[in-house]
């Protein structure tokens, strides 16, 4: 079976696992990802907002704009690389996801690094990076890659800010930008 199958196929397992009743219950569907299946690079989030839970899709909202942004100063193209979130629910009124839901998505969200089984895994924002590196301290960690293993899988993990603060914070921005050049110069190598 080809990636997108066997991702099709993973969706479907986390519909009728009912995984989070609750999010489901107030959200519009489930956002499962977004790119190439077959993607050197997987980008994490951590859960869709207004937009994403409209559309069906992660980063098509504000933050979307501005990833698409860092992705093009670090030469790569949104079609080529594969975006999803931790939490596939958006939680009602953006609320930070509990680690309750964050455990019970994790086992999907790996099985679908499984799958695609990138070079690199990108986090993005501290609560993403988190779930990968518990002791991650954002801005002593941002950009440096870590191995993490999960079962008899290891990823390559670069944790990044969300860019959701490089809106907020326009020093941010050229932190971002230079954490995405490297990331995706060390995507290339690796
Ligand atoms: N922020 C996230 O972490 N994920 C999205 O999909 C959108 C905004």
């Amino acid at each position: 079976m080809d990636t997108l199958s066997t991702l099709d196929e993973l969706r479907q397992q986390l519909l009728t696992q009912k995984i989070c009743p609750n999010l489901a219950a107030s959200a519009t569907q489930l956002v499962m990802g977004d790119g190439n299946p077959d993607a050197d690079i997987v980008f994490v989030g951590e859960a869709p907002g207004k937009a994403e839970d409209e559309q069906g899709l992660p980063f098509v909202g504000a933050s979307g704009r501005f990833l698409n942004e860092m992705l093009e100063a670090a030469g790569l193209v949104r079609r080529d690389v594969y975006i999803t979130n931790i939490v596939k629910y958006r939680p009602p009124n953006n609320r930070d996801p509990t680690p309750e839901e964050k455990r019970e998505f994790w086992p999907y969200l790996m099985r679908q690094l499984e799958i695609i089984n990138p070079k690199v895994v990108i986090t993005l924002g501290r609560h993403s990076g988190m779930c990968f590196i518990p002791d991650l301290h954002i801005s002593r960690d941002h950009g440096h890659a870590r191995k993490v293993k999960y079962r008899e899988h290891e990823f390559l993990v670069i944790p990044l800010y969300h860019p959701a603060a490089a809106l907020y914070n326009g020093g941010m921005r050229q932190t971002l930008i230079d954490d995405f050049l490297a990331a995706a110069k060390l995507a290339e190598t690796t």
